[in-house]
């Protein structure tokens, strides 16, 4: 799929048709993705994920993780889960990521990296200094790149025809039931499935307007949104129909059908 399609296309799919499995190759492609994306210093060991496959899985640890996810219909339907996690220890690898770095000359001795440089500076600056039992920083940023992968994660699961969406759960709940260590924290959980509802699900969902969003040259005064680029982004698909489209409630009525859930 072109990537603006990808893009416009993705939405929160909440309707699943629980009886069609996830081919493997499909998940595949969707940790591919994430495993590409940014990271702010590079410790490659923090972002990690636990695919939970309805059909393989124990009964009781399946039952357990759809009541960590608040029981929420669309975790019992979707038949993959994945436990997106921020791994706090992957920090400890951060020095010898940077190392690679300049060795494959990613960061070069042009700009100043070395390796006296990421002993004396790098690993002395706050965002950085996880050893000193500050972890504020290094917890955000953390986030950030997990956000990052799974943003990729959510564009892949598109690109491949799957629907799929993000959940919340109980994170310490899920971390036993995974077997998590104390350093690992479920982040956010991304469903999986093929979806029972129109992949459309009714149109894209509300948006602030741009202007609103985003500024140029200072705060509160607007990036100006060009017609023409809308134009342009609306024939690529980026930019499609607003929800909710006529047939929506019918659909969700319909879907409640299927699945004995109030309308
Ligand atoms: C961090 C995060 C957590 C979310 N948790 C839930 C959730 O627990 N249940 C749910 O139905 N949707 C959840 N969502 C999906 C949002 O509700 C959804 O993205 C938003 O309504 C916009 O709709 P769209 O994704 O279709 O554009 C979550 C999204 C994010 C980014």
């Amino acid at each position: 799929m072109e990537f603006k399609k990808a893009v416009g296309s993705r939405r929160s799919i909440r309707y699943y048709q629980s009886w069609r499995p996830v081919e493997q190759g499909k998940v595949q492609k969707v940790l591919e993705a994430a495993r590409l994306q940014s990271q702010h210093g590079n410790a490659q060991l923090i972002r990690k994920a636990v695919v939970v496959v309805r059909d393989e899985a124990p009964k009781e640890l399946w039952d357990g993780l759809v009541d960590a996810l608040y029981n929420q219909p669309a975790a019992a339907q979707a038949p993959v889960h994945v436990y997106w996690t921020i791994d706090m220890s992957g920090w400890t690898s951060l020095k010898g990521e940077l190392l690679k770095l300049i060795d494959v000359g990613a960061l070069t001795s042009s700009y100043g990296w070395s390796e006296q440089f990421v002993d004396d500076v790098v690993m002395k600056t706050p965002d950085f200094n996880v050893m000193s039992g500050d972890l504020r920083f290094a917890e955000w940023l953390s986030a950030i790149e997990t956000g990052l992968a799974i943003g990729a994660a959510l564009l892949a699961a598109v690109d491949e025809g799957l629907g799929t969406g993000l959940l919340t759960g109980k994170r310490e709940q899920i971390r036993e039931l995974l077997g998590m260590p104390e350093h690992a924290t479920p982040a956010q959980i991304q469903l999986l499935g093929y979806p029972a509802e129109n992949p459309n699900a009714g149109g894209q969902r509300p948006r602030p307007d741009f202007e609103q969003l985003y500024f140029k040259g200072k705060w509160g005064e607007s990036f100006p949104r060009d017609p023409a680029v809308v134009e342009e982004l609306t024939e690529a698909g980026a930019l499609q129909p607003a929800a909710p489209a006529v047939w929506r409630k019918a659909e969700i009525r319909a879907l409640a059908g299927l699945f004995g859930l109030p309308e």
